[in-house]
């Protein structure tokens, strides 16, 4: 149920914070076309958490994102702010807000976006509302992230472009991929790159495990393999991997690519760009009717509003019965 309104929102300040995530402009345009279609002022805020301290801020009206729909990367720019983290630089934060006449604020990032926006309604009674933009896709309180479809996209069409080069050489490639601590990218695109084996951080299979499977496919007649490793997986990443499987099994010429960031950018796929859309309007929504501290997400195909304290505490774990479909496929 909608908080009743306490205060009516005149101006919204947004920002994006933390990684860049292709569909962030999605939402910047929604945001800003909502406030318009709702009467209400917006001011891009450059930088994330910096240029809020700064006051790097300029009113955005609905021609101000025309053709960035379509764009990867954040047009108001992004960065990780170490100045956020103290009460000092929120209070400078916070007198800029009051500077600008800013009575709603959306942060659109990850969980440390969101931590720091919590903070600050608690310190000030701002209210904030988080839209989660990251390719990780860990955050509580949203079945996906914007940018995750993208980013596994893109990891898919990387492994396919590998699988070209590991099966022309019979070759045994580790792919690492981003993610941070969660799993959600590897697991998704190794399904949907058909990858051998899928090692995640949440779920990690041993050494052992991993060359026992190589070993079978490679008796039954499979000449070359993809294995997909999230770069939070504890194992040391796809280097120390690889290394390790080749002291036990060299039957295959091995090979590492670490995908990186290409991972981030590109033009965001349709999904990424109607759910940025979605959450962008029923975040402005949501500050209108008065809702406060909490986060826009999708759950179930519904927009689902979360507690910010749930969305940063609470955690978004990988479907364990994909990694099951994935080892039955895996032969
Ligand atoms: O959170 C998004 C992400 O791309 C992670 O997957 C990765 O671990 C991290 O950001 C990389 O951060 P940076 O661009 O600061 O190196």
């Amino acid at each position: 149920m909608p908080q009743s309104a306490t205060q009516i929102i005149k101006r919204i300040g947004v920002l994006t914070s933390g990684g860049d995530a292709p569909g962030m402009n999605a939402a910047i345009r929604a945001v800003v076309r909502a406030c318009a279609f709702h009467n209400v002022e917006v001011d891009g805020i450059f930088q994330g958490y910096a240029g809020m301290i700064s006051g790097d801020f300029k009113r955005l009206n609905e021609r101000s994102v025309a053709r960035i729909l379509g764009r990867g990367g954040t047009i108001l720019k992004s960065s990780r702010c170490k100045e956020f983290h103290e009460p000092e630089g929120r209070k400078m934060a916070f007198d800029q807000l009051k500077k600008h006449g800013i009575d709603g604020l959306i942060t659109i990032g990850g969980d440390g976006t969101f931590a720091g926006a919590h903070i600050l309604f608690q310190e000030h009674g701002i209210p904030v509302m988080g839209v989660p933009g990251s390719i990780d896709n860990d955050i509580y309180g949203s079945d996906h992230t914007i940018g995750f479809d993208t980013a596994t996209n893109t990891v898919v069409d990387a492994v396919d472009k590998i699988r070209d080069t590991a099966t022309s050489h019979n070759r045994l490639f580790f792919v690492e991929v981003m993610g941070r601590s969660s799993g959600f990218i590897a697991l998704k695109a190794g399904i949907a790159a058909g990858a051998i084996a899928i090692i995640l951080p949440e779920d990690e299979m041993s050494v052992d495990e991993l060359v026992e499977t190589l070993k079978v496919s490679e008796q039954s007649g499979k000449s070359s393999s993809i294995v997909i490793v999230a770069e939070g997986s504890k194992g040391g990443g796809a280097y120390e991997l690889a290394r390790q499987v080749n002291e036990r099994f060299s039957e295959y010429e091995t090979r590492v690519s670490v995908l990186g960031h290409l991972q981030r950018g590109g033009s965001p796929s349709c999904y990424d760009r109607v759910i940025a859309s979605r959450m962008g309007v029923a975040a402005v929504e949501g500050l209108i009717q008065g809702r406060k501290d909490c986060m826009i997400g999708i759950v179930n195909d519904r927009e689902t509003y979360t507690p910010l304290e749930d969305a940063i505490s609470r955690d978004h774990l990988p479907n364990r019965d994909e990694l099951r479909i994935a080892r039955i496929l895996a032969i």
